[in-house]
């Protein structure tokens, strides 16, 4: 797909999240193989390294956060920080993006930016450069945005057993019980957030999705009347670049090495990805589970992961005995390399779109683990919807987690499960190959671009 360059240039800014920075990289990658010149401005916490990215331009801005809370944070409070940020970025990216647009000999297009910054659509609107949003959440979830404070307020919360496995009318495939980890427990705070979010992507010039007409047809044609601007499913973005250029941690490639010795499809690969955190029980919970399944395992314990705890050190002489006989572990793992292993069997994660998306596109059916948030629909849409995964409902049990794991790897039922995520990834693949549906939005984002 690499064409001439145009002439153009695009100004990306993603928001400082492993699970952010990853696919507006890739975006970037994606446009550069259109013929646009890409400068990135980025924050100076978690900014990208831009030695792995020599043909784009990096103007890094200050962020106000001090070296502590850069450093010392757990990662439990990244939300917080990125609430900070989102305050103390304003003026220096108007600074940078102001000088940027004086001294660029290039044509400066637009800017994309990640939904999730609150200011940029004023800066773009008050320096007239269009702006267009990405969204790294499914499209079914960034168009609740609109309804979320109704549905926070209409009474299903607190959620009671009985009611626990009804849907919720304005908001499927969801489950009422998923409803307490989407909102935390001071769900309001999110209102004024929400409202600026839908706000802004409506004063966007376009909205463009990792995801595909194959996974969400009816979503994205609603996005579409939502929003009111033109929406673009590109695609998941790893099928054309990986993201293993833009992480943010150094990933252990010795877990490929180990890989190579297993069976194929035996093992069961491990990671809550960026930011979810863990209590120490539930730790040793999964520690047990993994244990007591007899089944390989690759388990990414990513420093911080566990509240309180540098690494895996709760972990008693005994249990790491029994872990190493069958697992390793690692602190973070090139996940697209192992995902496409022929090893691995089976993904018990955290439902992050980004690892959805990569689960989804290696074949690998999955059990669900959703920490919050989008992942809560995420991980339904697996279970519920596509029925390429076991969900776990939250249980962080030994006796749960080797359930699930015998089920997925060696039961007949994971055999079932297995076969329909054959079919799925089949159907996504197509669409990221020449005249499938996402190969197709690029040429119309291109287009719609250089008509900016
Ligand atoms: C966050 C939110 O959790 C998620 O719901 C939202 O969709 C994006 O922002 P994160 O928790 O980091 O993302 O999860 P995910 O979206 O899955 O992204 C994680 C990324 O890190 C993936 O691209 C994955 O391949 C990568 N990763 C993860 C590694 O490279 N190595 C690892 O060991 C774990």
């Amino acid at each position: 797909m690499e064409k001439k360059k145009n002439g153009v240039r695009v100004i990306l800014f993603p928001l400082p999240l492993q699970g952010c920075i990853n696919p507006m990289l890739q975006l970037a990658n994606i446009l550069h193989s259109q013929g646009f010149s890409i400068t990135v401005i980025h924050t100076r916490f978690n900014g990208p390294k831009a030695s792995n990215h020599p043909l784009f331009t990096f103007l890094e801005i200050p962020d106000g956060l001090s070296e502590s809370q850069i450093n010392d944070e757990p990662t439990s409070n990244v939300m917080s920080l990125l609430a900070q940020i989102n305050v103390n970025a304003e003026s220096p990216f108007r600074e940078c993006l102001q000088k940027l647009l004086l001294e660029e000999s290039e044509k400066v297009s637009c800017l994309v930016d990640d939904c999730g910054w609150l200011f940029t659509q004023s800066v773009a609107e008050s320096l007239n450069l269009p702006r267009l949003v990405l969204s790294t959440f499914k499209a079914t979830f960034l168009n609740a945005y609109p309804i979320l404070p109704r549905i926070r307020t209409k009474g299903y919360l607190p959620v009671s057993d009985s009611e626990a496995e009804d849907s919720v009318l304005e908001f499927p495939p969801l489950l009422k019980r998923d409803l307490p980890r989407i909102f935390g427990e001071d769900g309001e705070k999110l209102d004024p957030f929400l409202d600026t979010i839908v706000d802004t992507t409506m004063r966007s010039s376009g909205l463009i999705f990792m995801s595909c007409q194959e996974l969400e047809k009816d979503s994205l044609t609603l996005s579409n009347e939502i929003f009111k601007v033109p929406v673009f499913a590109i695609g998941p973005f790893h099928s054309y670049f990986s993201a293993s250029s833009s992480s943010l941690f150094r990933q252990d490639e010795t877990c490929i090495h180990w890989l190579d010795n297993q069976e194929d499809k035996s093992v069961i690969y491990v990671s809550l990805g960026s930011v979810v955190n863990i209590t120490e029980s539930e730790f040793l919970e999964i520690a047990w589970g993994l244990s007591n399944s007899k089944q390989p395992f690759l388990w990414v314990v990513r420093p911080g992961l566990v509240l309180g705890a540098e690494w895996i050190e709760l972990l008693t002489e005994e249990l790491v005995r029994s872990l190493e006989k069958k697992g390793k572990i690692v602190k973070w793992s090139p996940q697209q390399e192992v995902l496409a292993h022929r090893a691995v069997g089976g993904f018990l994660t955290h439902n992050g779109w980004n690892s959805t998306l990569e689960s989804i596109c290696e074949g690998v059916p999955m059990i669900c683990l959703p920490g919050g948030w989008d992942q809560m629909l995420n991980a339904r849409f697996v279970s519920d919807v596509w029925r390429v995964g076991i969900h776990l409902e939250g249980k962080i049990e030994r006796k749960e987690i080797e359930k699930a794991v015998r089920m997925l790897m060696v039961e007949s039922e994971g055999e079932k499960i297995r076969g329909r995520m054959n079919v799925l990834k089949d159907e996504v693949g197509r669409s990221v190959k020449d005249g499938g549906s996402s190969f197709r939005s690029i040429a119309a984002l291109t287009n719609h671009i250089l008509s900016l």
